[in-house]
């Protein structure tokens, strides 16, 4: 008997450029062992539900603006990823800040892509554009992206995977943010996907990521 693919749900926010590469991975069989079973988004107008529909994946809006109070929209969003029977929790461009719930309830099964070298260029406000433009006014010679696991601190669970990307010469942070996504973001978070289906990302005793050998 073959054995059961990995169960991912796909939290975005937005355009969903990381869910299609999850997508086309999945479809060009590069991405073994893993299926998509669900897309929710906070945002209903959000391409990243079209790109859900299009590749027959069940989408879901689950928005701030339908309930009264956050605590509200937080236990909906919850109810709703339960409902997913995820293995693992993919954040591809997710704005919103996952509650300490669902971290609590899904420990080292939250994965979130950010577009940056993490420790640089993270943490509060640092999100979308904002971040290639702090990399440029920095003047920094290559930035990057890294997929970390989901804990409580903002972008400081532990690290999974990261490339480096080089910044050049005459770059606006449109031409970096692209550069980056093309060079490493489509790549690494298909990447970590894959290794967690493969049962070959473990943590050590300091809560450091372990990539195991095949
Ligand atoms: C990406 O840069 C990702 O690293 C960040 O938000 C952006 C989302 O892009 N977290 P997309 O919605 O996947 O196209």
């Amino acid at each position: 008997m073959s054995k059961a693919k990995l169960r991912v749900t796909v939290l975005v926010s937005g355009g969903g450029t990381n869910l299609q590469a999850l997508i086309d991975r999945i479809a060009d069989g590069s991405l073994q062992n893993a299926a998509i079973t669900a897309v929710i988004s906070n945002n209903a107008d959000a391409y990243a539900l079209t790109r859900a529909e299009k590749a027959h994946i069940p989408g879901f809006c689950i928005s701030p603006k339908d309930f009264g109070t956050r605590q509200e929209f937080n236990e909906a969003l919850l109810r709703k990823v339960h409902e997913t029977r995820p293995d693992l929790i993919v954040l591809a461009g997710c704005l919103i800040r996952i509650p300490d719930e669902m971290i609590g309830a899904y420990p080292n099964r939250i994965i979130n892509i950010h577009p940056a070298l993490i420790p640089s260029f993270s943490g509060k406000g640092f999100y979308g554009l904002r971040v290639h433009e702090a990399a440029l006014q920095r003047g920094v010679r290559v930035s990057g992206a890294t997929v970390h696991f989901v804990s409580s601190g903002l972008d400081e669970g532990p690290i999974i995977l990261q490339k480096a990307v080089q910044v050049l010469e005459g770059d606006t942070p449109e031409i970096l943010q692209r550069r980056i996504m093309e060079q490493a973001e489509w790549q690494i978070l298909p990447e970590a996907v894959s290794l967690i289906a493969d049962g070959r990302v473990a943590c050590d005793e300091n809560g450091r990521v372990v990539i195991l050998p095949e």
